[in-house]
């Protein structure tokens, strides 16, 4: 909780001022009743219990997470607060100096969502129905694309969307900067009948999110989301005349996503997986736009197998490269993104923090059930200081993108990684054959297969003479080190094994006569 102060001292008189907006400026039946829902954090709400001493907490829910790499608390009470619009704005100026730590906060049109959606963060732990493979192959695709990239691309990108007078979601600007990425973003994609670029429309203001689709060839039901947040906010000046250029909050995520989208597609390559790319509406404001295109998705029964969200990727604010945030996020995916980070730009380091809070468009997605990862530009206290402020500027960031370049080359390498894969590669268990021959006492293993998480493991085998059939977790079995055996008097064996982690499952044969065998080993591969 320490490292969030400076933080939320800089950044409470814009959550203050967007959480009034968004009950204001909000068109639904719950703002014309003077009524809203939000859900906060334990700190935020015993603040706001004491400078409204009326707020009410219509449930609270203990949410824990168990990620050994945060080495911080991981266990928060989250609470559903029925919120009296004219309340909160005589109360403004009195949070704007008392609160010193918000935790953020969801917005919520009715009691009743907001109730689902502190269930659901509730049970956060809920397993994915397929998990992608996360093995990486397609290093003759990704080192191609990772070359082509260029920080000076970049750095364009962050200086066009800065040059909006800001992007908040109700101004002009804000609906402008929509407009222009999604004529940059359709303009990469000119000759590629298989991309397309659309806006989808959000409820109660103008900003609408910016997608671009990459179908997939053969597997394109399965869905891989890139995003970062197209708004920015002035905390101070939320008028059509703040200045908010949102340069690393959130220009240099868009850019980054950008700039691997050019080279992707510069490169010809065609996914099997269906790849979208976000710029999402309205996330300073309660991560509206995010929420609402990911429960458009749930809703739909979209297939989404991985979500990475970027959202400030150019101020290095500590030592690492990149941060993996370890809350609202999954950490078998989070594993991957770091193998993708060692294996395609190993001269990288990696650090692990955690918002300690719904602090981004990847917490809308993980409320929804889907696996989400957030590589960050620093850990969370050393983060920009200057963002919601008229100076978040590149000039701030350092006059640089080179920082952005990793986040960049990092989205192209999951892109291009999870985009790669077909549906044999996760909606069936895998299957493979051996056979051969083996004289009396002699021995043969087989492995590593490479076991997911929570799946199963089995080997089978038939054939003449009298086969033995040993199984063993982590290393090569010996007829007295095993996890399962199966010594019958025949070569007709079975021996299944569950992980209860991602690992290495080995197989051994021993001929008890001389023998032949037919083994067939089926799995959940990673
Ligand atoms: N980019 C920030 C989140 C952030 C800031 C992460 C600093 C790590 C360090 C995001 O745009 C933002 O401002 N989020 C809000 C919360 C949201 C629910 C309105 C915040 O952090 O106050
Ligand atoms: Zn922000």
């Amino acid at each position: 909780m320490q490292n969030q102060k400076r933080h939320f001292e800089r950044t409470v008189p814009a959550v203050l001022a967007v959480l009034l907006a968004g009950v204001f400026a909000s068109a639904n039946a719950s703002a014309q009743s003077g009524k809203t829902w939000i859900t906060v954090g334990d700190t935020a709400f015993a603040h706001l219990q004491k400078v409204a001493p009326k707020v009410i907490a219509k449930e609270s829910k203990v949410l824990r997470t168990s990620d050994a790499r945060a080495k911080l608390a991981t266990e928060e009470t989250v609470h559903l607060v029925e919120v009296d619009a004219a309340q909160l704005a005589q109360l403004s100026e009195a949070v704007h100096h008392e609160l010193k730590r918000c935790g953020g906060f969801m917005f919520h049109a009715s009691e009743a969502e907001g109730k689902r959606a502190l269930t659901k963060a509730a049970t956060l732990a809920t397993p994915m129905l397929s998990r992608p493979s996360y093995v990486l192959d397609n290093a003759a695709t990704v080192n191609p694309v990772l070359a082509q990239m260029q920080a000076s691309n970049i750095t364009t990108t962050i200086n066009d969307l800065s040059s909006f007078q800001n992007r908040y979601y109700t101004t002009t600007g804000g609906t402008d900067a929509s407009n222009w990425l999604k004529t940059k973003w359709a303009g990469m994609a000119t000759g590629r009948s298989d991309i397309t670029v659309t806006q989808f429309t959000h409820t109660g203001y103008n900003q609408k999110s910016v997608i671009m689709t990459i179908n997939g060839t053969d597997n394109a039901a399965e869905v891989v989301v890139l995003g970062g947040h197209l708004d920015s906010i002035n905390g101070s000046n939320t008028s059509e005349t703040g200045r908010a250029p949102g340069a690393d909050d959130d220009a240099s995520g868009i850019a980054s996503m950008t700039e691997a989208i050019r080279a992707i597609i510069a490169s010809g390559y065609k996914p099997r997986r269906t790849l979208k790319f976000m710029g999402y509406a309205a996330e300073e404001v309660g991560l509206r736009g995010s929420a609402d295109i990911a429960k458009n998705f749930k809703a739909n029964n979209v297939n989404v197998v991985g979500v990475m969200q970027l959202d400030m990727t150019n101020y290095k604010g500590a030592a690492n490269d990149i941060y993996l945030f370890t809350d609202y996020t999954d950490s078998l995916q989070s594993d991957f993104v770091a193998k993708l980070i060692t294996t395609y730009q190993p001269g990288l380091t990696i650090g692990y923090d955690r918002c300690g809070y719904g602090c981004s468009d990847h917490a809308s997605w993980n409320a929804q059930g889907y696996a989400t990862s957030m590589p960050f530009e620093s850990s969370f206290s050393a983060d920009n200081p200057y963002i919601h402020t008229a100076n978040d500027t590149y000039a701030n960031s350092g006059n640089q993108a080179t920082h952005a370049l990793k986040f960049a080359k990092l989205a192209a390498s999951f892109a291009i990684e999870l985009g790669s894969d077909g549906i044999t590669d996760t909606n069936l268990p895998r299957v493979e054959n051996f056979s051969g021959s083996l004289a009396r006492s002699a021995t043969k293993s087989f492995g590593p297969f490479k076991v997911i998480n929570g799946g199963s493991f089995k080997a089978e085998t038939t054939g003449t003479g009298d086969t033995d059939l040993y199984v063993r977790k982590t290393s090569v079995p010996t007829t007295s080190s095993y996890t399962c055996k199966s010594d019958g008097a025949t070569s007709t064996e079975s021996c299944s094994v569950t992980m209860t982690a991602n690992g290495d499952v080995y197989v051994l044969l021993k001929g008890y006569t001389a023998s032949t065998y037919s083994l067939k080993v089926t799995y959940n591969p990673q």
